[in-house]
């Protein structure tokens, strides 16, 4: 009975600590990509929205924005093959909305994990579409 309850609250406690198993508010299937626009995705890179913190403050792309993040510069090129059974468009769409799914080597969980809240599924999708012209 003692050890049922300890199971219980030993299960809850680990939930609790993976904030990560929560589905995202946007889920991939609503991105669409048919009528993204990169031009849109750029603007939108560097330029906040929300209150979320924009991409170029952590994040080099063509010798400008902060080095809190990996460069950009490339990740069209790279971003297909960086987790297996992933398109480009799932592993930018992941990358987005859950940071901390897979770190890149050599960097920490610091960027910001709400732009499933602060953006619209059509927002994510005009990301996606601007990081795919990065080559
Ligand atoms: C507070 C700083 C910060 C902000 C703001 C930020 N990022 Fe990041 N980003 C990082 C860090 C640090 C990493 C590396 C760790 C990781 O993989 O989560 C990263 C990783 C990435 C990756 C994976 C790169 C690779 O080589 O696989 C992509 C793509 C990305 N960010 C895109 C974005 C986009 C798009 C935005 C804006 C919507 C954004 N980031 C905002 C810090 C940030």
């Amino acid at each position: 009975m003692r050890f049922g309850l300890m199971l219980v609250l030993l299960c809850s406690l680990i939930l609790a600590g993976c904030g990560e198993a929560e589905p995202p508010a946007i889920t991939f299937d609503e991105i669409d990509m048919t009528f993204a626009d990169a031009g849109s995705g750029e603007k939108l890179y560097s330029q906040s929205a929300n209150g979320a913190p924009t991409c170029a403050s952590c994040h080099v792309v063509e010798g400008s924005g902060g080095g809190i993040g990996p460069s950009l510069e490339g990740i069209a090129s790279v971003a297909g093959s960086r987790v297996s059974g992933e398109d480009s468009t799932e592993y930018l769409y992941w990358s987005i909305v859950r940071p901390a799914r897979l770190l890149v080597g050599g960097y920490s969980n610091v960027m910001y994990g709400d732009y499933d809240t602060a953006y619209e599924a059509a927002d994510i999708a005009d990301l996606i579409a601007y990081l795919q012209t990065l080559e």
